[in-house]
């Protein structure tokens, strides 16, 4: 049966988390393919919201989840998010993968540490410790992996590790000096041999499990963290994550073939929000941006940060469909653009006078390039009640502006939208069955 990869088509949080419960309903399993406790998911059943920064969405669904390989875990924020969970009576049915990495106490104090030494340079992380726990997976020296954490030579791993690291424990401020590398590491060692022991039941190997679901005709969902253009390798570099967002990070994070993946959802808010440092041609730095960022309530869920806004931009979209393979775009937060007009789409940028296509590699010369804009009318304010009534008559009762904008991108990206969320909520959704006016007509 074949593998769904739901992927941020921007700059991270473009409302997978939403997109991922709606599609969790008709899947068996739903797993988390890169990054840590930097995302942050957002659901809203009812008048309850769920927040996840580890756990797949799905579990609100009751459906099984896993943690991958590709992950990287801090146990106490996991063991919270369990305990969140059976407050509200989820008994979660998870699997945390053995091959993820362990973000220890010292991950974030690197992480703070480093930005801080980068003053005006600085990445502008969100200072969970992602990056130092990655650079220690790929060190292979001085790191934790869960199957470490859940084992009895757990003791004799993090003692090797700390050793190594006495150095820039003491440099970065984890410790005051060499004299308090024993309590330190007995403080560790206590706190972590209990979290050990505490997800000893839900510990497994992803990759098989994964791989004889599908192989039973299961659906599988792969649900990646942050977006396109915070991967590691495809992103603004150095402006991005750790981790392999994109489509790909699904088969290296899980442990599945490429030939798994079937259908690859491209998750695309109506507009544009990034957070953290680095280029974002589009950016409204005025009063339509911050107008923007008050109606979509554009606050980090991880964070709380503000996030910087602007307009939709084309040439990453279609960057994110050629890096990820997508087949279909989930057009989220429609209903944020309403009483905006006109509203303003990217189709290229201006580059020292020269006409661009496509999103350069260089952040150097992303950073320059001036955007290019179509304008489109843009619709009345409408109540969350109407939304609602348009949710549940569907497609055609959008305002005709709303659908000009919709059949706008579909158009320019050339890729069927089958999703548009218009409001938090579940059934604030309209799912697109039929071929949209602009693919019909093959324009
Ligand atoms: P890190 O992942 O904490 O190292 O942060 C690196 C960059 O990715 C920063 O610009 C963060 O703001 C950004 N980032 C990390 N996770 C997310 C996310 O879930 N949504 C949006 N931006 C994120």
């Amino acid at each position: 049966m074949p593998g769904i990869v739901v992927v941020g088509a921007q700059f991270g949080d473009e409302g997978k988390g939403k997109i991922v419960d709606f599609l969790a309903e008709k899947v068996d399993m739903v797993v988390r393919y890169n990054g840590g406790s930097n995302a942050g998911h957002t659901v809203k059943v009812e008048n309850k919201v769920f927040k996840f920064h580890l756990i797949p969405s799905g579990a609100v669904r009751g459906k099984k989840v896993v943690c991958s390989g590709g992950m990287v875990i801090n146990p106490q924020e996991l063991i919270e998010e369990i305990r969140f969970l059976e407050r509200r009576g989820i008994e979660p049915d998870l699997v945390v993968s053995l091959r993820a990495h362990v973000t220890l106490p010292y991950h974030p104090v690197f992480d703070r540490a480093s930005e801080k030494r980068k003053g005006e340079e600085k990445i502008g992380t969100t200072g969970k410790g992602i990056g130092p726990t990655y650079s220690d997976k790929m060190k292979r020296v001085e790191a934790i992996r869960i199957e470490d954490l859940v084992s009895n030579k757990f003791k004799e791993k993090i003692s090797k590790v700390l050793e190594a690291k006495k150095k820039w424990l003491i440099e970065y401020g984890a410790i005051k000096d060499k004299n308090e590398i024993e309590k330190y590491k007995n403080v560790i060692l206590n706190e972590y041999t209990n979290y050990g022991e505490k997800l000893k039941k839900y510990v497994g190997d992803d990759s098989l499990i994964i791989n004889e679901a599908l192989d039973q005709g299961k659906k599988v969902l792969f649900e990646g963290a942050q977006g396109t253009l915070l991967d590691v390798d495809h992103g603004t570099y150095p402006y991005v994550t750790s981790s392999n967002a994109v489509a790909g990070g699904a088969c290296t994070g899980a442990g599945v073939g490429p030939n798994k993946i079937k259908r690859i959802i491209g998750v695309a808010k109506a507009y544009t929000t990034r957070v953290g440092r680095g280029p974002f041609p589009t950016e409204l730095k005025e009063e339509t941006g911050d107008l923007i960022r008050e109606k979509g309530g554009e606050y980090g869920t991880t964070t709380g940060r503000p996030r910087r806004c602007g307009w939709l931009d084309i040439l990453i979209l279609n960057y994110a469909k050629r890096v990820n393979g997508l087949t279909e775009l989930a057009l989220t937060k429609l209903d944020v653009l309403s009483g905006i007009t006109p509203l303003k789409i990217c189709v290229a940028y201006n580059l020292n006078g020269k006409k661009l296509k496509n999103f350069p590699v260089s952040t150097e010369l992303v950073e320059k390039c001036k955007p290019k804009y179509v304008e489109l009318e843009g619709w009345s304010d409408l109540g969350r009640e109407e939304w609602r009534e348009i949710a549940k008559k569907g497609y055609d009762a959008l305002p005709q502006e709303a659908k000009n904008y919709v059949e706008e991108i579909e158009r320019r990206v050339n890729l069927p939208i089958k999703i548009i969320s218009v409001g938090p909520g579940r059934e604030e959704t309209i799912e697109i069955k039929k071929e949209l006016k602009s693919k019909r007509e093959g324009i």
